[in-house]
């Protein structure tokens, strides 16, 4: 999709001669390009997509092959995105400030002199180019940038992308197919112009005030829903924008807010919301212990939110190993499979427990019964005996055992990565599998590691016209710059 100025030139004067003749058939007669349309259709199956290709599945290229990024992107959203965006085939620019870089780089150091694991893990299959955005020569490369990119991606607090004079009327005259995706904190509203972390976004969109304990604070979870989360929706928005782009030929603006990220995540917490207005949640053992519910959903504990009640058991180990424990579910299908097991067949007829209505007000003692039985097992030898069943049980898996989990490795989803100043490390490979599209989970740059090959093979400047935006300083640290004079 995009071309490189050197390339774009060349095609241009090796098919000078032809592209002469064409002109002139055209101009003759209209009817020729009736007769050129004809090759295209005769390669199409009919509804204007090309015929499937013969080649075997994973050797056609990649799904995103062609798209080319200008990746504004730091921290964690924009990165998760645009590293998405790189394994399907993008060619993902990341452009950082000179000398500094993504911010990342630097923080939870774990090897001196390295970048972090916090920068590598999230910046696979991406080439860094440094440019110092407010300087003049800086911004001269940014805009042939614009011109040869399909898509500008940045998380950069609100406003700092038009400061920088990258307005989107600025863009979209250099570029009108050019797609703007920005994560931001908030949507437009009255928080519009907050800067906004991870945790922060889990407490506006709705998910700290629904976890953890009722009788505890709100909890934030592990799991990175503002960031990677909101990343996720990014990439989602930009690959929609460029399949709609092949219909209208022109770009638009992307925007995922954290805030509505999060809350979509927890879309099933405002069901429970409304919900609360036709009585009690059942499905919330606070129902099952008489505790009265207030005006908004509460924090559910453990608690299962597909209705079904479950808990967190202990198993054996439990005293010492903080994550010896299975999540359990008491689903109604499997509820006799369940009494066999724990060795209380009687509980299959008694009308005391034979039916969900009749447990639920029992549902605490029923899980300590259940729990007598799993504290007998591993969490492995728990969930062996449950599944032979049919009953979907969870053990709580350290990152320990996920990093050392065969299966995961097999698949790609963990991954071990080599890196020139820091070696080897695991990483999360792509989490989304595709049989045509393969991902290969190359390591991150190194500051500016591809700065002269986007100058050069992407944007085309010769020799001199580099020399000259390198001695500007655009590209280089001011400090550098100080130190050698
Ligand atoms: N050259 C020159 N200046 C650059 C630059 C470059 N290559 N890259 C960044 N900068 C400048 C920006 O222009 C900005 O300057 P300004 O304030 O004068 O406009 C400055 O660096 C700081 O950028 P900013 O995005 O404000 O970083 P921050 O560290 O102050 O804030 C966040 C960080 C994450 C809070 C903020 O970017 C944000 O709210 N982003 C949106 C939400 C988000 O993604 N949050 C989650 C991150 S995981």
């Amino acid at each position: 999709m995009a071309k490189s100025k050197k390339s774009a030139k060349k095609t241009k004067s090796a098919a000078k001669k032809p592209a002469r003749k064409v002109v002139k058939l055209a101009a003759k007669k209209p009817a020729a390009k009736k007769a050129s349309a004809k090759p295209a259709a005769k390669k199409s199956n009919g509804n204007g997509a090309p015929k499937p290709s013969s080649k075997p599945f994973g050797l056609a290229g990649k799904a995103l092959d062609g798209v080319r990024i200008l990746d504004f992107t730091h921290v964690q959203s924009g990165p998760t995105c645009t590293q998405l965006l790189a394994w399907f085939g993008a060619d993902v620019i990341k452009v950082e400030r000179p000398g500094v870089g993504d911010i990342t780089r630097g923080q939870l150091v774990d090897v001196k002199g390295a970048d972090s694991l916090y920068f590598t893990m999230l910046n696979h299959n991406k080439r860094s180019i440094t440019i110092d955005s407010k300087h003049p020569q800086g911004k001269r490369v940014l805009n042939e940038l614009i011109k040869k990119c399909d898509v500008l991606v940045e998380n950069f607090a609100p406003g700092a992308l038009d400061r920088m004079g990258l307005t989107w009327e600025h863009i979209h005259k250099l570029n009108p197919r050019m797609i703007v995706a920005s994560v931001k904190g908030f949507g437009p509203g009255p928080y519009e112009d907050c800067k906004v972390y991870e945790n922060v976004a889990q407490c506006t969109g709705g998910s700290a005030s629904t976890t953890g304990f009722r009788e505890g604070p709100p909890l934030v979870t592990g799991a990175q829903i503002g960031d990677s989360g909101t990343g996720l929706h990014l990439a989602l928005g930009i690959v929609t924008a460029l399949y709609q782009r092949n219909r209208t030929g022109r770009g638009q603006k992307v925007l995922a807010a954290m805030q509505d990220g999060v809350l979509n995540l927890c879309r099933v917490k405002l069901r429970d919301q409304q919900r609360l207005k036709a009585g009690p949640l059942t499905e919330y053992s606070q129902y099952g212990e008489g505790v009265p519910f207030g005006d908004a959903t509460p924090r559910a504990g453990n608690d299962s939110g597909g209705g079904q009640p479950g808990w967190i058991l202990k198993c054996k180990g439990w005293e010492t190993d903080p994550n010896a424990y299975i999540y359990f579910i008491t689903q109604a299908p499997v509820w006799a499979a369940i009494c066999d097991l724990i060795g209380e067949p009687t509980w299959k007829t008694d009308p005391e427990y034979a039916t969900p209505r009749a447990r639920l007000p029992k549902l605490k003692a029923i899980f300590r019964r259940i729990e007598d039985w799993t504290m007998t097992m591993t969490k492995f030898e728990v969930m062996n005996a449950c599944n032979a069943v049919d009953i979907p049980v969870g053990p709580i898996l350290s990152m320990k055992e996920i990093a050392e989990d065969e299966s995961l490795r097999a698949t790609g989803t963990v991954v071990e990565v080599d890196h020139p100043t820091r070696g080897k490390y695991l990483s999360v490979g792509n989490p989304i599998k595709m049989s045509d599209s393969v991902t290969e989970v190359k390591r991150s740059p190194l500051l500016g590691e591809h700065t002269d090959e986007i100058l050069t093979s992407v944007l085309g400047f010769k020799a001199k016209e580099v020399a000259e935006i390198k001695n500007s300083g655009a590209l280089s640290a001011p400090q550098k710059e100080e130190k050698a004079a």
